[in-house]
């Protein structure tokens, strides 16, 4: 019987757990179950952060970006006796399920508790889209409308001073964001972890852009595979003499977990949301919810764990046959 279920969010946050935390619980509460959030991730667990939540307190949730619960990386749920410490005190509050929002890490967090007993179901929430057995995590779709918002402005400057811009973004060793964003942008050239880049293909897309007589390019770098200003340097060197537009570096950092969730982040985060509550009902543990060509299903953690997500195949050859450099592939 589930009475009583806990959510938490853990991680990195993105935009879009809020509408999913929001979901499970006004979900629960129409289920009659009781739903209690957990504070700060999985720390929240050893540290006692139990706070009931009711249909008020996630009321307005789906415009604000990040968790209200707040999320850490938790190390003591890292240490060997981590997850049992944390069953423990979940048994102990009556917990009978628990949702787990978060990336890879947390997932994994959320699998130790489903082997030693205790229900549970993940729910993917990460801007990376690096886990393996869902299309999409919750976050994703918001973090690209940054990036790609970011880099239309940044072409403005770009134009006016008829400079190359590099823009770093985040994914981890990932290159679905940088990938998608330089599609979306227009982009010269997008330089990701899954292939090997060659510096001078990409002078020679620059150089090629010039004689079509653009004034200015851009090109996207994913940080799995070095920081912008070491793709700088390279790029430097190798168009010594063969290029000679002035090549300026953005990071975008922490800014593309912000802003207020998308419509497909909102409605994401509330389809999985009311999914994973309505399947601990059903006894299913020891899954996350996925979204497969537009329907939800629940993938087990077994079957996904330390499986590397491959980019969508049609997203490779759609970035080719518009002309982005994003050289050779390595596997
Ligand atoms: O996993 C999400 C993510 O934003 C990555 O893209 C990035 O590498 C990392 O988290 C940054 O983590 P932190 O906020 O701890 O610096």
């Amino acid at each position: 019987m589930m009475k009583r279920i806990a959510v938490l969010t853990s991680g990195g946050d993105s935009p879009g757990m809020n509408p999913a935390i929001r979901s499970v619980v006004r979900t629960g509460v129409g289920l009659a179950i009781d739903v209690i959030g957990i504070e700060n991730g999985y720390q929240g667990i050893f540290d006692n952060q139990f706070i009931p939540l009711g249909a008020i307190e996630v009321s307005g949730k789906n415009r604000d970006a990040g968790t209200f619960l707040a999320t850490t990386r938790c190390m003591e749920m890292m240490r060997p006796d981590g997850p049992a410490r944390a069953v423990e005190i979940l048994r102990r509050h009556k917990i009978d399920g628990l949702v787990v929002i978060g990336g890879d890490g947390s997932l994994r967090g959320a699998q130790e508790i489903h082997h030693l007993g205790h229900p549970v179901i993940g729910l993917p929430g990460t801007i990376d889209n690096d886990i393996f057995g869902t299309d999409s995590g919750i976050g994703v779709d918001t973090a690209l409308n940054t990036i790609i918002h970011s880099i239309d402005m940044i072409k403005a400057t770009a134009a006016s001073h008829r400079r190359c811009f590099i823009i770093e973004v985040m994914g981890r060793s990932c290159g679905y964001l940088a990938l998608m964003s330089g599609i979306t942008t227009g982009s010269q050239a997008a330089v990701i972890p899954e292939y090997k880049h060659n510096p001078t293909r990409i002078i020679d897309a620059l150089n090629r852009r010039m004689q079509r007589k653009h004034n200015n390019s851009v090109i996207v770098v994913a940080e799995g595979v070095c920081t912008g200003q070491a793709f700088m340097d390279e790029l430097l060197a190798a168009g010594k003499g063969k290029f000679d537009q002035e090549i300026r570096l953005t990071v975008l950092g922490h800014l593309q977990r912000g802003g207020s969730p998308t419509h497909s982040d909102r409605l994401l985060g509330s389809r999985m949301g009311e999914f994973a509550v309505l399947s601990l009902l059903q006894g299913e543990t020891g899954a996350m919810v996925a979204t497969v060509g537009g329907n939800m299903r629940l993938r087990n953690f077994d079957e996904i764990r330390d499986k590397k997500k491959v980019l969508p195949a049609d997203a490779i050859r759609l970035a080719k046959n518009l002309d982005i450099e994003i050289g050779d592939v390595t596997e």
